[in-house]
């Protein structure tokens, strides 16, 4: 979603002569994009900002842009710390990214409206990303998700085609559906499926995916739309959070340990892989609660799992719960850890002697239809897709 909103911004500057570069030496302008889901993140986008003062002073004119859900979550009381910030463009505010930067007449008279070397769209990536909702509704207890993207919506159909069209015709082939709950799409009754259903007849793409979509919304429509076409990815990123009922119900989560295994099974039969998201620690998480969660990663076979720590949020539900014993949670994460990287390896594993086809993003790394990043013994064009036979596995790399 940050990939995304990133290159929104992107675009509009490039509109105004600005050329993208990775060196902050070279730049004019530091757009700093930030995440808060867990206050990890926001602490590395403030230590970022803290680095960025120096570098505003050496040049007279640099500009610092602060984005993005940290943004949202401070509001301009973040200056009163960080004086050297220009201008704040909050989540909710991505979309008003023009506006903002008009208001603050900045670009008017700084050297950084002066680009000559005007920033053609190098988009021909091989995979583009299309937001298709904005915002979260769920209010799940843990998450500060809704209170800095707002309330969720679903962006017309008809400027959802126009992006993709638009991707597709940069040269992109792979197109990720992007929303904060992508499945709960519905704009006037057209709904996730027949969105998709839809997306699948576009001649020049081959392939869709979508991230991220939650358990609730997961139904037969869904999954008999998955198994219609090949262009559908055969991966699923469901988050999972707890395997334990109890806490699944504290979290707000909208269903129980059977109902993810019922679903992951159905997922499972159609051929698709599962990989998702696990907090440990929730405040009111016990030890039977936690062995619930590892049980449960011995009936589903997970080609990846991230896991955190529960981070507590100001303004959350569960922020006003008294937190676990730090002690408990490194030890549940360690444990979890180990779990994941033998049900992981054992997904990994199961594609070796498999054929594949793998979409080339680069000349020698592209991905199966499943999501396994595959590296290649030889090199091929970007944007095609080539069965393969993968003949090893590197950690997290198939070779082929
Ligand atoms: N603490 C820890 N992890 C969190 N996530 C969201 N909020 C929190 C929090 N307060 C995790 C969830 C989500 C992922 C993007 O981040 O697992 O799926
Ligand atoms: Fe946060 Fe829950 Fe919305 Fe995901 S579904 S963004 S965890 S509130």
């Amino acid at each position: 979603m940050n990939a995304a909103d990133s290159a929104e911004m992107m675009l509009n500057l490039s509109a105004r002569g600005c050329v993208q570069t990775q060196e902050l030496s070279l730049a004019d302008i530091a757009l700093v994009n930030t995440c808060t889901v867990r206050d990890h993140a926001e602490h590395k986008a403030l230590s970022f900002l803290g680095r960025l003062a120096k570098w505003k002073a050496e040049k007279t004119g640099r500009i610092i842009i602060f984005a993005g859900c940290a943004a949202e979550r401070l509001g301009a009381g973040v200056r009163r710390k960080f004086p050297q910030i220009d201008i704040i463009a909050g989540a909710k505010n991505i979309e008003n990214f023009t506006n903002i930067i008009e208001k603050s007449r900045l670009f008017d008279n700084s050297g950084a409206t002066r680009g000559t070397d005007r920033h053609t769209d190098k988009s021909s990536d091989a995979v583009a990303l299309v937001n298709i909702m904005r915002g979260c509704s769920c209010k799940c207890s843990y998450c500060i998700v809704p209170y800095v993207r707002g309330e969720a919506y679903s962006i017309p159909p008809e400027d959802i085609f126009k992006r993709i069209e638009d991707k597709l015709s940069a040269g992109a082939k792979e197109i990720v559906l992007l929303g904060q709950t992508v499945n709960e799409y519905n704009y006037k009754g057209k709904n996730f499926s027949k969105l998709l259903q839809d997306i699948v007849k576009l001649p020049s793409l081959a392939r869709v995916r979508y991230i991220s979509p939650h358990p609730i919304f997961i139904n037969d429509e869904f999954i008999q739309t998955l198994s219609s076409s090949q262009k559908i990815s055969k991966h699923i990123h469901l988050p999972l959070q707890s395997g334990s009922t109890k806490v699944l119900t504290d979290m707000k989560r909208g269903y129980t340990r059977e109902d993810f295994l019922q679903k992951a099974k159905m997922l499972s039969s159609v051929g698709i892989e599962i990989s998702t998201d696990i907090i440990v620690g929730y405040p009111t998480e016990t030890e039977p609660d936690f062995k619930d969660t590892l049980t449960l990663l011995d009936k589903i076979n997970f080609t990846a799992a991230y896991c955190f720590k529960f981070s507590p949020r100001a303004g959350t539900p569960a922020a006003l719960l008294t937190p676990l014993d730090e002690k408990i949670l490194e030890n549940r994460l360690d444990i979890l850890l180990n779990k994941i990287k033998q049900s992981s390896a054992l997904a990994y594993a199961r594609q070796l002697g498999t054929m594949q086809s793998v979409l080339m993003e680069t000349a020698s790394n592209g991905r199966t239809l499943t999501n396994f990043w595959v590296r290649t013994t030889r090199n091929y064009n970007k944007g095609e897709t080539i069965e393969l036979k993968i003949k090893d596995v590197k950690d997290t790399i198939l070779i082929a």
